[in-house]
């Protein structure tokens, strides 16, 4: 919404004076008022332009335009309501009224058409060149040499040693489990705090998970659910396979511990940095920790093909043979023969062509989430009742989300109330991820809290998502926190 102090005009101005106020006001429109300040009608430079049309000139006033009913709104409508005011009436400008009829303010329909999403693909412009070599040689399958130079490339940018292109993230996840054994019958435990598709490939294997709550200091699993959940799995003489630790909204797990616990019990670690890459933990990067590590490429992370993943590894065995059941798992014979089964889990050499040149802009864009998160923390730290997640001090988080959390204590305000407040303002807000344990498709499956009390309900239930694309320009961010800040100060 935007003040209009500076486009009231009266009607005895010239139409030279009435021009100066809408050009400097620079929205094409302005108010005319009264004596009383009340509106009177909108002028355009339309208006003004019919007159001078017509023989009159800009030495003439304002009283030569006929009487007309101005359309309005009142002050306090949402934008949406607002918009559909001006659609209903094919005008660009809407000018809110008080009770009294004296304009307060005036939404502009190009100032509101801009839509700010969560967060976005962000190309660089590197991309295109792979692609098109993809196309130059024919190479528009899920072979190429597009993909193998992005699993050397992606390797080399975070120090693993091997590394195979999938489909997904999910699909590396889904590869992980079965290279490790996981089958029907075997438990497996998981970060209780995280999307759907890291616990999902546990089901794919007839596997069962047992989740882990998180530590506050991170959001992420915490050592001491983790050291119950195995204490309670040694005393009923069935160890999990395989433990998935999630790193939550670009941060890094407190991986020594964890690895520590998971070690002691020989169970193996898979790190899902799906939301981590570009992330560190003690100088190493986020998902070369665990014996495998996960990054998604979906449209909405730090970098992009559009949907993709990789599966990281020292273990050189491991990743080929994940590369071989990623393509069917078809035996060396002269002929299509099959031992085992396999999946159709390989990436495209398009997109891998997308992933090079995302590549490229791995590290300005985990500074520029950065940047944005500080903006956030910066304009809000007035605000005595929301909360960062914080960053733990053994690492860098890319702050792939900005996230904050309300104080129940201090606020009535719920993280529903402030996605709607977002998006009547044409803003993308989410919630935070429901927790694999309260979800109705886990309902049956263990859970282990970090204390007493569970700490991902906690934050389930007051956490928010920003707005937090590299893409986003600094106005766009502005508007947001404009928003917020009329929210909070209610
Ligand atoms: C924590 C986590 N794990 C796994 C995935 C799955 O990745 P993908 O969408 O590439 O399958 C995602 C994101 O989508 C995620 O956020």
């Amino acid at each position: 919404m935007i003040k209009t102090d500076k486009i009231i005009i009266k009607q005895s101005i010239t139409l030279a004076s009435a021009l100066k106020v809408i050009d400097e006001g620079a929205f094409g429109i302005a108010l005319m008022v009264d004596g009383e300040g009340r509106l009177h009608r909108t002028v355009t430079d339309g208006d003004i332009r019919r007159l001078l049309i017509s023989g009159h000139t800009l030495d003439d006033t304002l009283e030569l335009l006929d009487d007309q009913e101005p359309k309005v709104g009142r002050v306090g409508i949402s934008p949406k309501e607002a918009m559909r005011l001006m659609n209903g009436a094919s005008i660009d400008h809407l000018p809110l009224v008080d009770k009294n009829n004296h304009p307060i303010s005036i939404v502009v329909r190009r100032e509101m058409d801009n839509c700010v999403p969560l967060s976005l693909p962000h190309m660089s412009g590197f991309e295109q060149t792979y692609v098109d070599e993809a196309f130059d040689n024919n190479w528009i399958a899920p072979v190429g040499t597009n993909i193998d130079h992005f699993e050397k490339e992606l390797a080399a940018e975070v120090g693993a040693k091997h590394a195979v292109a999938l489909s997904s993230g999910t699909a590396a996840i889904h590869l992980a489990l079965s290279l490790l054994g996981v089958a029907s019958g075997d438990t497996v435990f998981c970060s209780s705090l995280t999307f759907v598709a890291s616990a999902n490939p546990i089901l794919y294997q007839g596997a069962r998970p047992v989740f882990i709550d998180s530590e506050p200091e991170t959001w992420n699993m915490s050592p001491g659910g983790l050291q119950a959940a195995f204490k309670d799995a040694e005393e009923k003489g069935r160890l999990p396979r395989a433990v998935i630790v999630v790193n939550l909204y670009g941060q890094s797990a407190d991986m020594d511990p964890i690895g520590k616990i998971c070690e002691s019990y020989g169970v193996p670690v898979i790190e899902d940095a799906a939301e981590s890459l570009g992330a560190t933990y003690k100088k190493k990067a986020s998902g070369t920790i665990g014996a495998l590590g996960v990054y998604s490429f979906n449209g909405n992370k730090i970098i992009t093909t559009s949907g993709g993943g990789m599966l990281v590894s020292s273990d050189g065995e491991l990743i080929e043979r994940a590369r071989f059941l990623s393509t069917q798992a078809r035996d060396s014979a002269p002929y299509y023969q099959h031992s085992v089964m396999g999946y159709n889990y390989r990436m495209s050499n398009i997109l891998a062509g997308i992933g090079r040149g995302q590549l490229k802009v791995l590290k300005d864009r985990v500074l520029t989430r950065r940047e944005v998160f500080a903006r956030y923390a910066e304009a809000l730290s007035g605000v005595d009742f929301i909360k960062w997640m914080p960053e733990a001090s053994f690492g860098t988080s890319t702050r792939w989300l900005s996230v904050l959390t309300v104080d129940r204590r201090k606020s009535p305000i719920l993280p529903e109330d402030v996605i709607k407040w977002l998006a009547d303002r044409d803003i993308e807000a989410r919630r935070i991820w429901k927790p694999m344990h309260l979800q109705p498709l886990f309902s049956e499956c263990g859970y282990f809290t970090h204390g007493e009390e569970s700490i991902s309900d906690r934050i389930f239930e007051t956490g928010i998502c920003l707005p937090s694309g590299s893409g986003m320009t600094v106005a766009q961010q502005k508007r947001v926190i404009d928003a917020l800040i009329e929210l909070f100060s209610q």
